[in-house]
């Protein structure tokens, strides 16, 4: 039997790992949440993890306020301690009692700007010789690229895979984004973009969404099942990206969710400087799966939500 500890267990990932891994008789999970660690605090995790022992450590807890951690230099500082800082913690003990550890990151490590791949044998960056006639590229962020983040949330979160790479040993570093399923269950639970424009076509007769920033969704239960799938498959440690099939933008999104859930809502699609936030976006964030078997389209995974939720 293996012992599962699952840090952040109430959050919209973290509910999920608990519901993959109890339902399986060969572990034994224990799931944490704020009321039962502190992970920003070091002395904590050492005691509290090597009185329990795990075998695996899952921490999904994070600060995930994009905007809020760019304008603000107290949640900049929460921001840090919990996504740059305690990570590094975790990878500490976790080498110490030799269990492996899953941290979670995100596409927002990334500048926005992809590098255009070239076709095999063409050497320069051409752009018309005749191995680029039936060339399409992939445009998008592999494991190895070079992360370059545009605002302070990715960079505490490239702190984190930076802290674990560092401090860590059996580890896998999994990127995911723009996460959606059931809502947390904590007192600052954010809802996932799809739960807000359902809230918002109830107020309105046209919503506006931004046409731009195109990336990959991540459906919670398929992201906690995958993670399943890695560690038992042991899959070398480092870094891997995992989201739902599909780059699209916000307003695509939209257009898609009113489709299948049959609402007449009108969508416009608007630039991003319509809706100025604090944070820059990337502009294209699709995080290349190089490494794993791909999970199913966000537009599948959509669909089983909004059964789930009906
Ligand atoms: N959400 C997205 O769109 C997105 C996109 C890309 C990557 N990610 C990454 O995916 C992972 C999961 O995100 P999520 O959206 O599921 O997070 P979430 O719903 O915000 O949940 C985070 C959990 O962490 C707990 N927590 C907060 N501070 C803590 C502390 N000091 N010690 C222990 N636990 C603490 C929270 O507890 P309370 O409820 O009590 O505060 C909450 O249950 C994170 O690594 C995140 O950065 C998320």
């Amino acid at each position: 039997m293996q012992k599962v500890l699952i840090i952040g267990s109430k959050g919209m990932l973290g509910q999920e790992l608990v519901n993959i891994f109890k339902d399986d008789a060969d572990y034994k999970v224990t799931a944490w949440d704020q009321n039962n660690i502190d992970i920003t605090d070091e002395a904590q995790v050492k005691e509290k993890i090597a009185k329990l022992t795990p075998n695996i450590i899952l921490n999904a807890a994070a600060y995930n306020n994009v905007d809020a951690c760019e304008k603000d230099k107290a949640e900049y500082v929460k921001a840090v301690a919990l996504n740059g800082k305690a990570p590094g913690f975790l990878a500490k003990i976790a080498k110490k009692i030799d269990a492996t550890l899953v941290q979670y990151s995100t596409d927002y490590v990334f500048s926005g700007y992809p590098d255009i791949p070239e076709p095999a044998g063409c050497g320069g960056s051409c752009g018309s010789c005749s191995l680029h006639e039936n060339f399409v590229p992939q445009i998008g962020f592999d494991e190895n690229a070079i992360p370059e983040p545009v605002q302070k949330y990715g960079k505490t979160k490239l702190m984190g895979e930076e802290a674990v790479q560092k401090n860590g040993e059996k580890y896998y570093i999994i990127r995911l984004s723009k996460l959606f399923g059931k809502p947390a269950k904590g007192k600052d639970a954010k809802k996932s973009f799809f739960d807000v424009m359902l809230a918002a076509a109830k107020k309105n007769k046209e919503v506006k969404a931004v046409d731009e920033e195109t990336g990959l969704f991540t459906y919670a239960p398929d992201l906690a099942k995958k993670t399943k799938e890695i560690i038992e498959s042991e899959k070398p440690f480092g870094i891997y990206h995992v989201a739902n099939e599909g780059p699209c933008t916000w307003y695509e999104a939209v257009v898609e969710l009113y489709k299948m859930a049959k609402i007449k809502t009108k969508v416009a699609p608007v630039d991003a400087n319509e809706f100025p936030r604090p944070a820059a976006r990337p502009y294209v964030s699709i995080l290349l799966n190089t490494k794993l078997n791909p999970l199913r389209s966000y537009k599948l995974a959509l669909r089983e939500y909004l059964k789930d939720i009906k």
